[in-house]
């Protein structure tokens, strides 16, 4: 656990980050971006940090990968590349510089560090997990293959690196019925989470999907007695489900994708209002750029997200902390299920 008062006191000595209306009067551009969720008053708050992390990136040769589930000061004030997993994964293998800096939380730094290991990358909050990758270990893979001899793995991205090394292939939520579908077997084991997998059994009944009972501690919150109670008060709201959902909330849903597909869907369809049934921070972020959507509903938060702050980003810069490591024999064998998964949904 990061023990904050220590940490303050010494990014008080070494930096100006009292609020600011000079500062967020420089960043005024970068405001713009989120002027929507964020009042111009709070900005001020927000900006000294901002200025004194991008400053420190140059110094340090360091770029910020952000996962679309950052708070919007962060996704839009300190980021190089947002993205979803699949984005955030094909970028880490492209970075250049020599510090990686994971906006997100813990398996997508080991997951950065598996593809470009000659890079330090660092975790602002090692505290930031996931309760798809804690619900499974190396041992739960032995188990599902026991099961099902001779079925291939396929490991969602959310899962640690000795996971991914003991699967076959990797899969994100942007691709992972194409992966399913690419299995020379009739049986598929996908793991860890049973609600992905049921959606994608839907999509891909020529297979037999077999789960482990793993769930995202966020999208499993949504029912659909609540969407349809949502739909019976603002009839005409657009619904855009992530398939981390159960299935019978993702049936109620206009549109289900991973967190680009559902930007690119906001995007294409500008629906007048919309109702992401995902974490909270992605309708925050994309709200400046569709000026014409209403989103509504409520605000559902990922605790492991939201543990990475402007103020753990600078501090993870200023110490450089806290690199992440993974074993040289998981990360061959865990860069090994990622690149087939590269392969197979042809995405290089
Ligand atoms: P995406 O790959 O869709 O961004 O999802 C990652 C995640 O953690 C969703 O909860
Ligand atoms: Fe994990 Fe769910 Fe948080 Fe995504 S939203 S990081 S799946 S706990």
């Amino acid at each position: 656990m990061l023990d904050l008062s220590p940490m303050r006191a010494e990014l008080a000595a070494q930096y100006d980050l009292s609020p600011s209306l000079d500062a967020a009067e420089a960043t005024r551009s970068i405001w713009e971006k989120a002027a929507r969720v964020i009042p111009f008053a709070e900005w001020a708050v927000h900006a000294p940090y901002v200025v004194a992390i991008n400053r420190l990136k140059r110094e340090r040769d360091a770029v910020i990968l952000g996962h679309n589930y950052m708070t919007p000061q962060v996704f839009h004030g300190v980021c190089d590349v947002v993205g979803d997993s699949l984005q955030l994964a094909m970028a880490a293998r492209e970075v250049a510089a020599s510090v990686i800096v994971q906006g997100g939380v813990h398996f997508m730094a080991e997951t950065s560090k598996v593809l470009n290991p000659g890079k330090t990358v660092l975790m602002p909050d090692m505290a930031a997990g996931c309760s798809l990758a804690s619900s499974i270990t190396a041992e739960g893979v032995a188990e599902m293959r026991r099961r099902y001899p001779g079925a291939p793995v396929v490991a969602y991205v959310n899962t640690s690196a000795e996971v991914k090394a003991a699967a076959d292939v990797c899969c994100t939520s942007a691709n992972a019925a194409q992966i399913v579908r690419g299995m020379d077997s009739e049986t598929v084991i996908m793991l860890p989470d049973k609600y992905l997998a049921q959606n994608v059994a839907r999509q891909v009944p020529e297979k037999q999907v077999v789960w482990w009972d793993g769930a995202c501690i966020v999208h499993e919150q949504f029912t659909p007695a609540d969407l349809r109670e949502f739909r019976s008060f603002h009839p005409g709201t657009r619904i855009i489900a992530h398939p981390e959902c159960p299935p019978d909330v993702v049936a109620e849903a206009d549109f289900t994708g991973s967190t680009a597909g559902i930007i690119a869907y906001v995007g294409q369809e500008k629906p007048a209002s919309a109702l992401l049934v995902t974490e909270c921070s992605m309708a925050s972020n994309i709200a400046d750029a569709h000026p014409s959507v209403e989103f509504v509903g409520p605000c559902t938060m990922c605790p492991y997200m939201k543990m990475i702050t402007l103020e753990k980003i600078l501090w993870s810069l200023h110490t450089m902390t806290t690199p992440v490591e993974v074993p040289a024999h998981l990360a061959e064998g865990a860069r090994a299920s990622v690149q087939r998964m590269i392969d197979l949904s042809g995405r290089r």
